[in-house]
């Protein structure tokens, strides 16, 4: 399959998510008060802006099937080139600047973020900022050798993928043939290193992993690490998603709570992307993150930076904002403040909410590029 470019994906200097937004459905602008801060900028929903997720990478060395395809992500795939990459001064610049606008978090993601040459250095160099959560999330594959140098760097905790513990089944999701154990090893080493509590994230595909739901949960409860289920989502336009192939959050919480009785706990912030389920006997819980069935749209406060510094406010979007010129063009830090200021306020996606057979059919772009 010949490469696809990621230079086609429009630039623009206002949300696309506005125009199929239709007005008698948008939410209210009014901020919920815990979301009130009068020194920081809220969008067209009133939402400020909290979480940034930075991808460090749009290179995997694994090729999930319902993230990067073979038939999408082989050999003659284009990848960006190294010079097109912000450098970590770029990240850790950018990362100072929009903290300015109140972000509390910062998660790492990628493609696989531990691929990246001394993502150590980077973590280091974003612990220097004070008052920030500082988290990444990690197919794992690499983590057993990592997590002592990324918890003496300054990472806070980590989010581990994985989609089953039977061998068959995961090598066919990671495509590579990478074993259950290396990522097991990985988690553990995590945990050990004090990058607790682990989270493992498990996307769940109708008849290919859904057989793994209560093997996984048996095999967490009680751990330690929280277990969290994903809802296959419609991200980007290579996997070929269907509504057919999600299994939703209900079911799996209905398919756990029949073996191991469950009730709901509160969430530990608003906004947070996982509904929280408690073991009654006390022996844990897991999360659910149902953003196909249960749209959780109206506390969003991401915003992404993807590897080369575009600046997007919604995973569904078909376009970023270039960062990377005024970067590179000797713009101040007030000036690029201003400029993110400027695209969050006129912010107004809630793709998950609106998801039509129109949006299905936009060109958006690929988990791989902008991090789950
Ligand atoms: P915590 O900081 O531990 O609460 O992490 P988190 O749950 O916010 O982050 P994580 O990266 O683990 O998110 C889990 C998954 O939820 C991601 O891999 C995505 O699949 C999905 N997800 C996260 N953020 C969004 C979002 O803004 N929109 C949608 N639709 N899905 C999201
Ligand atoms: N639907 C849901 N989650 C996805 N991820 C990647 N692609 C999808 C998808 N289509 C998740 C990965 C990982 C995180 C980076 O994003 O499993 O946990
Ligand atoms: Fe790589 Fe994560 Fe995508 Fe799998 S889901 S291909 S591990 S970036
Ligand atoms: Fe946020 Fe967009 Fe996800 Fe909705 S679909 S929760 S607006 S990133």
């Amino acid at each position: 399959m010949p490469c696809r470019g990621l230079a086609k994906f429009v630039i623009i200097s206002a949300p696309v998510r506005d125009s199929i937004n239709p007005p008698e459905k948008r939410l209210s602008a009014t901020p919920h008060p815990s979301h009130a801060n009068a020194a920081h900028s809220l969008d067209t929903l009133g939402r400020p802006l909290r979480d940034l997720r930075i991808s460090v990478t749009d290179r995997c060395n694994f090729r999930c099937v319902y993230c990067m395809p073979k038939e999408v992500f082989g050999k003659d795939y284009q990848f960006l080139e190294h010079r097109e990459l912000l450098s970590f001064e770029e990240i850790t610049r950018l990362a100072r600047i929009i903290k300015r606008h109140g972000i509390e978090k910062i998660r790492l993601t990628g493609g696989e973020p531990l691929i990246r040459r001394n993502i150590e250095g980077l973590v280091a160099m974003l612990a220097a900022i004070p008052g920030l959560d500082l988290t990444l999330t990690t197919n794992g594959s690499l983590l057993a050798k990592k997590a002592v140098a990324l918890k003496a760097a300054g990472l806070k905790r980590i989010t581990v993928s994985l989609d089953s513990l039977d061998d068959a089944v995961f090598m066919k999701m990671n495509d590579v043939d990478f074993p259950v154990t290396r990522v097991l090893e990985g988690i553990e080493a995590a945990a050990a290193a004090g990058l607790a509590p682990v989270k493992i994230n498990m996307v769940v595909k109708r008849g290919v992993n859904d057989h793994s739901v209560l093997q996984m949960a048996r095999h967490f409860r009680g751990s330690g690490h929280i277990l969290r289920f994903i809802e296959y989502m419609d991200v980007g336009h290579t996997n070929g998603w269907r509504m057919d192939d999600v299994v939703t959050a209900r079911e799996i919480v209905d398919m756990i709570n029949a073996e191991s009785p469950l009730e709901p706990a509160d969430a530990h912030y608003r906004g947070e992307v996982a509904k929280r389920w408690r073991y009654l006997d006390g022996s844990g819980e897991i999360g659910v993150i149902a953003s196909v069935t249960q749209a959780f749209c109206r506390d969003c406060t991401r915003a992404r930076l993807s590897t080369e510094g575009r600046l997007f406010t919604c995973l569904f979007a078909t376009a970023g904002h270039e960062l990377k010129p005024l970067l590179r063009g000797g713009a101040d830090d007030d000036a690029i403040a201003a400029k993110i200021g400027e695209v969050w306020r006129a912010r107004g996606d809630r793709y998950s909410e609106i998801r039509t057979a129109a949006t299905g059919s936009l060109k958006k772009i690929e988990m791989s590029y902008i991090g789950g």
